[in-house]
């Protein structure tokens, strides 16, 4: 996609019950807006003071382009403003964590409790040799667990990497590798629509060639218990039990890395975008607390997995340190029945709920009659995330779901951003398509190549001008791809995605400039996919595209040319898909499959996907004057 175009702006405009705006803690966007522009570091000061720090910074941030520090020489733990904070806070005694199973089980887990659990297992890690700086790669279905074992390494300075479920062992593998993980955090399974997915032989698989892996634990789930192969693995419980109950959260500086987490990027291995400790937990505090408008008895529940970043900062670190109630459930969305989700909701009174638009398109799909039979007033406030809102379905949620009623943020983000970038906030008009504005905190703009704004209605590149707390820190390994970020459009982070305004300064972001595809909300890097296909006997080269879907936003097309020796045929083309998913796994595999005989290629090589995309949607390609053939 060229930045070059220009849009037919809606002019549609839902403004919500004002009442939404009595006791906002925002209660005025402009006012909010214009008392951060007057002094950046000020709002942070102020915000960042809301949380409790070991030591106190000597400056809010240290910005020397492209390398910016938060909250410098401060001292702090986030699981203590996480878990000890309530607990001494008078919170003990709140639910931290819902969980609903697949078969209707549920877990209610305090913050005491989570306290416990998390201090038993950060000494359980430690016994295991687990050092503050020691990367530890979590591979866990949702389970409460997961979110013991992130904060756990969180708890003892370890830096966790935390992976998909639904990754396969090769990008689990590729994804240890670049971490150089030390221990593995699994379980023997996880659930999906009735089935089990066996993650510990996943991992078995993963960990042959990834020398750095010391210990592979266990979380056993299922009835008779699997067997443990060797020395190298333990079980979850066991050795919480063997270790002391008390662990004091180390003392991390602000600027320690807290976690990486695998991000997919136009070409290559994946990224590991770095956060670190102080500025992450500010980012995410303020905007759970701030921009989802928190209050005392809400129930928050965000659908995403922590794999992805939405989860590790709406389901852990956010509401967690805003001392929420959070809800976490292993059901998909369709099973047993396509009302599962909103009977969930009714069940436990969820008051915010913040999905992705793939889940909003395929209910809309599924008729009205299923969010109908179930009761939803509790809910308060909607939110979206992932991938464009698009109108249609911003409308079915904002009727069918939220009855007319409820503020519905499109909050636009990204792995790299740690924190909502951009959205409307709560009680302020909402326009369908569009995010919105940037958050009191950031400041934002759409530009052409030379970094100049663009006027309304025309179509640019997305960049954040100014550094905010919870931003990367840098690439795990690879501080060039990091520079590459703010060395684009320089002096600005260029986001790569497509996005335009309208004259009230409201940003649509259409979609990704870069070979970065989102499917069903998940990231993949059509690298990856090629590289996957080919790694199987029979392909010479591969081009993998997105194609719009209705549903998934987008599918995945890839075009192959065979090696000599290999003709074309349905057999093949089912055995490299699913050759795609057993090395990357389920999210990755393409649904159509193109044999060709020579694919598109600029002069020093470069598979030109847009080009392919273009003929395939019979679009213009644009400029091809560096097409060779
Ligand atoms: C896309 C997810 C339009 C975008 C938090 C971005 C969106 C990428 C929105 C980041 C939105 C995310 N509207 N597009 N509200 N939210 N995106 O790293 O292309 O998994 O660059 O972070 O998702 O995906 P990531």
């Amino acid at each position: 996609m060229s930045e070059n175009f220009d849009v037919k702006l809606e002019k549609k405009c839902y403004v919500p019950d004002p009442a939404c705006k009595e006791g906002a803690r925002i209660p005025d966007y402009e006012k909010a807006y214009q008392e951060f522009l007057d002094d950046p570091d000020g709002f942070w000061d102020r915000i960042a003071r809301e949380l409790e720090w070991f030591q106190p910074w000597k400056q809010v941030k240290e910005w020397n382009h492209p390398y910016a520090k938060w909250f410098t020489d401060a001292k702090v733990n986030i699981t203590h403003n996480c878990l000890d904070r309530h607990i001494f806070d008078g919170y003990r005694n709140r639910v931290a964590i819902i969980w609903r199973g697949e078969g209707g089980e549920e877990r209610i887990v305090t913050y005491r409790q989570l306290y416990k659990e998390v201090m038993r297992f950060a000494n359980a890690l430690k016994d295991l040799g687990v050092m503050k700086g020691d990367r530890v790669c979590i591979y866990m279905p949702l389970v409460p667990e997961q979110i013991v074992a992130m904060l756990a390494c969180a708890r003892i300075g370890a830096v966790h990497s935390v992976v998909y479920g639904g990754f396969g062992a090769n990008a689990l593998n590729t994804r240890i590798r670049d971490a150089e993980a030390k221990i593995v955090i699994t379980a023997d399974i996880g659930m999906r629509r009735g089935k089990t997915i066996p993650l510990k032989g996943i991992v078995d698989e993963a960990v042959i060639n990834a020398p750095s892996v010391e210990r592979v634990v266990v979380l056993r789930r299922k009835e008779p218990l699997v067997e443990l192969h060797s020395e190298m693995e333990v079980d979850f419980h066991e050795i919480m039990k063997a270790a002391e109950p008390v662990c004091a959260p180390e003392v991390m500086d602000s600027e320690d890395p807290l976690f990486t987490l695998y991000t997919s990027g136009t070409t290559g291995t994946p990224k590991g975008i770095l956060h670190t400790c102080g500025g992450y937990m500010v980012g995410t505090y303020y905007t759970t607390k701030y921009i989802f408008d928190l209050k005392e008895h809400d129930v928050f529940w965000c659908t995403a997995d922590p794999g992805w970043i939405t989860g590790h900062s709406y389901i852990v670190y956010g509401p967690l340190a805003a001392c929420a109630t959070v809800l976490i459930t292993e059901t998909t969305p369709d099973y047993p029945d396509p009302g599962i989700w909103w009977k969930i909701i009714e069940d436990f009174g969820v008051t915010i709920f913040y999905t992705a638009p793939t889940a909003i398109r395929m209910f809309m799909k599924l008729g009205e009659e299923w969010p109908d039979k179930y009761d939803l007033s509790s809910i308060r406030i909607l939110g979206s995330v992932g991938e464009p809102l698009n109108p249609e379905a911003f409308e079915w949620y904002y009727h069918v779901i939220g009855k007319d009623r409820c503020p519905l943020l499109d909050t636009w983000w990204q792995t790299e951003t740690g924190m909502h970038m951009i959205t409307t906030l709560v009680g302020e008009p909402m326009k369908p398509g569009f995010a919105g504005k940037a958050v009191p905190g950031v400041v934002v703009d759409v530009v052409n190549k030379a970094g100049e704004p663009v006027p309304a209605g025309t179509g640019g590149f997305l960049i954040i001008k100014e550094p905010w707390p919870s931003m990367m820190r840098t690439v795990y390994n690879n501080d060039e791809r990091y520079r590459q970020y703010w060395e684009t459009i320089p002096p600005y982070y260029a986001a790569g995605d497509l996005a335009v305004k309208d004259e009230d300064g409201y940003i649509m972001v259409i979609g990704r400039a870069d070979d970065v595809i989102i499917v069903a909300g998940h990231n993949i890097g059509s690298a990856e996919i090629e590289s996957a296909l080919v790694s199987h006997e029979s392909v010479a080269e591969a081009a993998a595209i997105g194609k719009p879907d209705p549903v998934k936003g987008n599918t995945i097309k890839a075009f192959v040319i065979l090696r000599v020796g290999y003709e074309p045929s349905e057999k093949l083309m089912h055995e490299l898909i699913y050759h795609v998913r057993m090395t990357l796994g389920p999210i990755a595999m393409p649904s159509e499959i193109e044999f060709v005989t020579s694919l598109p290629k600029t002069r020093s090589g470069k598979i030109m996907r847009r080009v392919l995309k273009a003929k395939e949607l019979g679009m213009d390609p644009g400029d091809i004057s560096t097409l060779e053939d």
